[in-house]
């Protein structure tokens, strides 16, 4: 089966930059979100990341409105139902992409490959909400974000997964101008087993006073060459979203390395997200190009 229609779940910081990319490599792509207004938000992101491109001369103005012609929105499952493939990108919350999943299931042609592009949820966990016949046609297809700039999707097969679905999805990854890599249905992946205890060091390191915020994002970007050392990129994940990761990390294998922090957990309930909050690590409420580090000792 060729992948020609393209379905993606969820409107947020990651769907839409999967529908971008799904989109700019000529997929005729659909979108569905609970809401309108979901829908509008998203596809805002898309054309302002598609204007960067533009300016920056990636793209020329026909193929931004060939790429925006491709692209559809849709608050109804039934919409999805001839797709050839459908990337889910919603809340990660088990239970929610399980019901997500029972009704798309209930929708799609038989031949639908099923795709989550969750960071740290069990890809078995989700299949298993789906008929017999669909569990050897799900995967998972992590993204990083930003979507439309980064270069890695992860692949994930679980020990269900079809041989040549699993090709299939690894050669569409490619497609879409990434580069796959495999890896098996442990929690984290590759990318997160490694990066999410880097992450949770630096706040260790934090708190038993090795070096400041500032001295230790200077000492990972210009010691290792790191486009962003850690706090900064934890402000621009989001530490909710670093520390509900770490959680189910912790739980999956019950090792040190992955507990959330103290600091971490008490940022959080304070409301200290990051970027998209004002304040992480940082406080971009001023001026979010220079932010100025918080005092959180
Ligand atoms: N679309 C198009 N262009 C974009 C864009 C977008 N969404 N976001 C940024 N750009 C462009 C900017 O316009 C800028 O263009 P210019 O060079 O012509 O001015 C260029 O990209 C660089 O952007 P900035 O100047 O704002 O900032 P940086 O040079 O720091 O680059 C970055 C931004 C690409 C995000 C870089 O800092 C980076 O690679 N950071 C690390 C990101 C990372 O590690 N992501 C993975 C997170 S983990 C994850 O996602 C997994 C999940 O499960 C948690």
């Amino acid at each position: 089966m060729e992948i020609k229609k393209v379905g993606i779940l969820g409107c947020g910081l990651m769907g839409s930059g999967i529908a971008q990319v799904s989109a700019s490599a000529g997929f005729e792509t659909v979108v569905k979100e609970v809401s309108d207004e979901f829908i509008t938000k998203g596809f805002l992101e898309i054309e302002k990341s598609l204007a960067k491109f533009a300016e920056k001369g990636t793209i020329n103005a026909p193929q931004q409105k060939q790429i925006r012609d491709r692209l559809s929105g849709t608050t109804s499952f039934a919409d999805l139902a001839d797709c050839d493939i459908v990337i889910e990108a919603i809340i990660e919350n088990l239970d929610e992409k399980r019901k997500t999943y029972a009704e798309l299931d209930r929708v799609c042609k038989p031949e639908t490959i099923f795709a989550s592009n969750t960071s740290s949820i069990s890809i078995t966990a989700m299949m298993t909400a789906t008929s017999a016949e669909r569990q050897t046609r799900f995967v998972g297809m992590h993204f990083f974000n930003p979507v439309p700039l980064m270069k890695l999707v992860e692949i994930i097969r679980t020990i269900l997964t079809d041989d040549q679905v699993y090709e299939q999805a690894v050669a569409f990854g490619a497609t879409l101008g990434k580069v796959p890599v495999r890896a098996g249905d442990k929690t984290g992946f590759i990318v997160n087993r490694l990066l999410v205890p880097y992450m949770l060091d630096a706040i260790r390191g934090l708190e038993e006073g090795v070096g400041s915020i500032v001295d230790i994002d200077t000492a990972m970007k210009l010691g290792c060459g790191y486009p962003m050392g850690p706090f900064t990129l934890g402000d621009f994940v989001g530490l909710d979203t670093t520390y509900y990761i770490a959680e189910i990390m912790f739980n999956e294998f019950r090792e040190k390395r992955f507990a959330p922090p103290p600091l971490l957990k008490r940022m959080v309930l304070a409301g200290l997200y990051g970027r998209k909050a004002g304040r992480g690590f940082y406080d971009y409420t001023k001026d979010p190009k220079n932010p100025t580090p918080m005092s959180l000792l």
